[in-house]
């Protein structure tokens, strides 16, 4: 598998060490605009081949998409980061733009490709995306549920005071501080209901604290976060190269699932050789059902930005 990583900042950077480390892809191209960044940060993980037991190759080009043909999938991280105190939604008039062009030149040298879109504000890139390629919905990905969802697992073996090998969970809807939906209600410990070991008002601050996962690391680091990206996409790219089947939450296209159309949200998916495979419906509460329309909201009113 040959996949592509476009930005080749801390979030690409570590895209693409941890694909390389889980040692499932023949080749990833790193791409960036600043001259000489790409190979740069390529060579640097190419002398950890021998230290870390990969032998996934990894080049850099600064921009010049012919190395990323044949790709068989391609990861756009490109685009600004938060600030401390911004949203992920002020970053769209920059990063609208970038994205655009990054995905049609990707198209343009891998016609089969299958897009994971981290840039923010997330579920409206991987819309943009949507509107820019008219790629099928199996062939674009948001990533920000499988991060949000390693950040509820982190944040419910905070509060249970276990391995988060031990808690299962979901995060859902919108990749924003106020519209994540972290399913509290059918998180478990080993398949215990989480509310058996933690109280209600625990379990709400588990949620906050979730919710505004990306921007507490903002505020400690100055930039956002780029680990736990980096892994979560590994993750999905892990998942389509080894069909694995695996049900991740991620941004995808919804056509009348959850009772939406025309948008990009959060939802769990089926992800496979194919991309998403398959959208899986859950059961909600009203109240939950709520909250994914509220939303929902908030992110048409991003995306009638573009
Ligand atoms: C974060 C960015 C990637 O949540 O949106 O850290």
């Amino acid at each position: 598998m040959k996949v592509t990583v476009v930005g080749a900042g801390a979030v690409g950077a570590s895209c693409a060490e941890y694909i390389a480390m889980k040692n499932f892809a023949s080749e990833v191209v790193l791409v960036d605009i600043k001259e000489g960044f790409a190979e740069g940060k390529a060579m640097d993980l190419m002398q950890c081949a021998s230290l870390n037991g990969f032998d996934t190759k990894i080049t850099g080009s600064t921009s010049d998409y012919s190395k990323t043909a044949g790709s068989d999938v391609a990861v756009i991280t490109s685009g600004i980061p938060r600030k401390p105190g911004m949203t992920r939604e002020e970053l769209i008039g920059i990063n609208a733009g970038i994205v655009k062009s990054v995905s049609t030149s990707l198209l343009e040298h891998s016609p089969n490709v299958i897009i994971i879109v981290v840039s923010n504000p997330m579920d409206t890139m991987a819309y943009l995306v949507h509107k820019t390629t008219g790629l099928p919905k199996n062939r674009i990905i948001g990533m920000g549920g499988a991060l949000d969802s390693a950040r509820f697992k982190y944040r419910l073996s905070e509060a249970l005071a276990c391995p988060t090998s031990d808690v299962d969970g979901m995060v859902i809807a919108a990749h924003s501080d106020k519209g994540m939906l972290p399913l509290t209600r059918m998180a478990t410990r080993n398949g215990v209901p989480v509310s058996n070991f933690l109280s209600e008002e625990r379990l709400n601050q588990v949620a906050e604290d979730t919710k505004v996962g990306g921007a507490t690391l903002t505020g400690l680091l100055g930039t956002s976060a780029w680990y736990a990206p980096g892994a979560a996409v590994s993750t999905i790219v892990q998942a389509i190269a080894c069909d694995q089947k695996k049900m991740i939450p991620c941004s995808v296209m919804l056509d009348g699932e959850y009772g939406l159309k025309d948008i990009c949200m959060g939802a769990p998916v089926i992800i496979g050789k194919g991309g998403v495979e398959k959208i899986v419906e859950i059961e909600l509460t009203a109240a939950e059902k709520a909250k994914l329309m509220d939303s929902a909201e908030a992110v048409r009113t991003v995306n009638g930005m573009l």
